[in-house]
């Protein structure tokens, strides 16, 4: 199989690459089209770029050009590529708009019209909203709260729009957060680990009592593996991890367990002003994607200290990225205002 992974350069967009090429699939051929955004990185591909099978193109997937170059002999799409950083939907929601829905439009429609086998397009839990209790089902309704999953929301449906109006042969998959190795540090967990490392503040939103579904990086990719190739056509799978909630710690004891693992005290914690529409809980079904008969391999527990040991092991990765200017600019943006106060 020929698959072009769209947003390959990413953090779960390179795993699958890396997993496929170097594990599952030893035959596969595999194109990655990455526009090379902040989070995009090419150091996250070194382990596959001299392989033969392995071919790197840079471009966005809202360019019809670019995408029908790089489609050229693809049996399968899978897309990664998108903006996916909450807080920064709330700074500047157009890119957003630009990428996850008008490239994801774009994306699919120029792949519909060279006649791709397959269309797996990668979406979020967050478009259900939050979940109070229970777990979403794949037919439940939509109920997106921030910029970032309304857009998500609107790529998704684009794309399941085109499956029943022009035949694009297209799954969708709605995954729950995802951790572990050469994740961007600016999400929950490798930004608590890596400020811990040089003892800065681990800014905690609100009450700290929120909770999501983690699940590792590895199982994340694994999953859409198994949804790329056994999946129905025209059918949407969440992605999560199985383990029971008692294990999936909010998230003031996941940063916790990150500064008591780097021997950190814990008044770096840090209160801030919450998040706008916070979510307060995330968490979906999983039957559907099991039946598929994919199984996780990692518990968030020994997941998570993996994690913590991979950015101390790998300071020349994660330094760049908080040193440049872009990542410092982002940051004193998100932060600056949300003076802090105590609880
Ligand atoms: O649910 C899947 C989604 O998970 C993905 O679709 C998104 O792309 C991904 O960004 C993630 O969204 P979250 O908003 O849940 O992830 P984030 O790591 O930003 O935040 C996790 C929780 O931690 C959330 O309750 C907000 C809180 N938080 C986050 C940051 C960055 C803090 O308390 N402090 C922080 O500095």
């Amino acid at each position: 199989m020929r698959i072009l992974v769209t947003g390959g350069a990413g953090f779960i967009g390179s795993e699958f690459v890396r997993r496929t090429l170097l594990d599952s699939h030893p035959s596969d051929e595999v194109m990655v089209l990455d526009k090379l955004t902040y989070a995009g990185n090419l150091a996250n591909l070194e382990p596959v770029e001299g392989l033969a099978r392995f071919r790197f193109v840079q471009g966005d997937i809202a360019d019809r050009d670019t995408v029908q170059a790089a489609l050229h002999g693809t049996d399968a799409v899978v897309n990664f590529a998108a903006e996916t950083h909450v807080d920064r939907s709330i700074l500047d929601p157009d890119a957003f708009v630009k990428n996850d829905v008008l490239g994801t439009w774009i994306l699919a429609e120029t792949a519909r019209a060279s006649g791709v086998g397959r269309f797996l397009h990668v979406s979020t839990d967050e478009v259900y909203g939050a979940v109070p209790t229970g777990a979403s089902l794949e037919t439940d309704r939509l109920d997106p709260t921030s910029p970032y999953s309304a857009a998500k929301a609107g790529g998704e449906l684009l794309v399941l729009a085109a499956y029943k109006t022009y035949g694009l042969p297209a799954i969708v998959v709605r995954g729950a957060n995802a951790y572990g190795p050469y994740q961007y540090p600016e999400k929950l967990i490798p930004l608590h680990i890596t400020n811990a490392i040089d003892d800065q503040s681990l800014p905690m939103y609100g009450d700290g009592q929120q909770r999501r579904q983690w699940t590792h990086v590895s199982d994340f990719a694994s999953a859409v593996d198994a949804v790329l190739r056994r999946g129905t056509l025209g059918e949407i799978y969440n992605i999560g991890n199985p383990e029971p909630e008692a294990l999936l710690p909010v998230n003031m004891e996941i940063s916790r367990r990150i500064l008591s693992v780097l021997g950190k005290p814990e008044s770096l914690i840090e209160y801030v002003v919450d998040r706008p529409a916070h979510d307060r809980r995330y968490r979906v079904n999983l039957d559907k994607l099991g039946a598929l008969g994919w199984q996780p391999e990692w518990r968030f527990a020994d997941g998570l200290d993996a994690t913590v040991q991979w950015y101390v092991d790998h300071p020349h990765w994660w330094r760049p990225i908080k040193s440049g200017e872009h990542h410092r600019a982002y940051y004193a943006r998100n932060y600056a205002d949300r003076s802090s106060f105590a609880r």
